[in-house]
């Protein structure tokens, strides 16, 4: 079985007390092996909810970006080797909020994955099209060239086991998602696309999450679909009962 992962993307939320309520709340569910469940927090929040998952397996933290640049004077920014050095697990990378507001191009995002991976970070890596592109049904192109251009320099060994997150721009904080079935659709287009690349095995191992709008009424119908390998959550992991439930609709 493909990991099956909850990611939280609490975005710019929640105080530090909020955060450390929210996982309390959220610590022990009941979880297979292959089930994870990754907060991605606000960087000063990193090492407290580390601290809390402590000894829980299954639970992961992850950052919600970093900078491309090894290191220097980049005032205001994190590095990898940084979110190494506080033990952290995952790093969004290329969330459309960062692309659109923070101008981040796949140059910038070829580096950034490349520079996780040299700090052994592991990247979770988002992709999608905004409306227009859907409405003129050109997203399998859309995508696949996002993946083409920030991935697919990648070693085999360094493509397998990654997670990515198909996020329509779309679906994003609209409350409109994707029907499953559309989702299920550019899944199995994203995982033919890597097998053209790198083969079934490395496909197959592949985690590829759904975003937008994932709430505690979808998220089962969702993750149920074949390629669905679980959700990026936005608005609703802010919420115990709602990410709870969520959690708990994985395969
Ligand atoms: P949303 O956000 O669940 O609030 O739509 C998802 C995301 O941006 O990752």
């Amino acid at each position: 079985m493909r990991k099956q992962i909850a990611a939280a993307n609490w975005k710019m939320n929640l105080t530090l007390q909020q955060s450390t309520e929210l996982t309390d709340a959220l610590l022990n569910e009941d979880l297979k092996d292959y089930q994870l469940v990754i907060f991605g927090v606000p960087f000063p929040y990193l090492q407290t909810i580390k601290k809390k998952i402590a000894g829980k397996r299954n639970y992961f933290i992850a950052a919600q970006n970093c900078h491309f640049k090894k290191s220097g004077a980049y005032t205001g920014e994190v590095s990898a080797e940084i979110l190494k050095s506080v033990q952290v697990d995952y790093v969004i990378i290329g969330h459309s909020e960062r692309r659109e507001y923070f101008n981040e191009d796949h140059q910038m995002l070829t580096e950034k994955v490349n520079i996780c991976l040299q700090n052994n970070l592991k990247p979770i890596f988002c992709c999608g099209e905004p409306l227009s592109i859907r409405e003129a049904q050109t997203q399998n192109e859309h995508v696949e060239k996002q993946l083409k251009e920030s991935l697919f320099h990648l070693t085999t060994e360094q493509f397998k086991d990654f997670v990515i997150a198909y996020e329509p721009v779309w679906a994003i904080g609209t409350g409109k998602t994707a029907t499953s079935q559309q989702a299920q659709e550019m899944h199995a287009y994203i995982r033919k696309v890597i097998v053209e690349k790198y083969g079934d095995d490395v496909a197959e191992s592949i985690s590829i999450l759904y975003g937008g709008s994932v709430k505690a009424t979808n998220a089962k119908e969702i993750f149920g679909e074949k390629d669905v390998d679980g959700g990026l959550v936005g608005g609703a992991s802010l919420i115990a009962d709602e990410f709870s439930t969520i959690i708990k609709g994985l395969k």
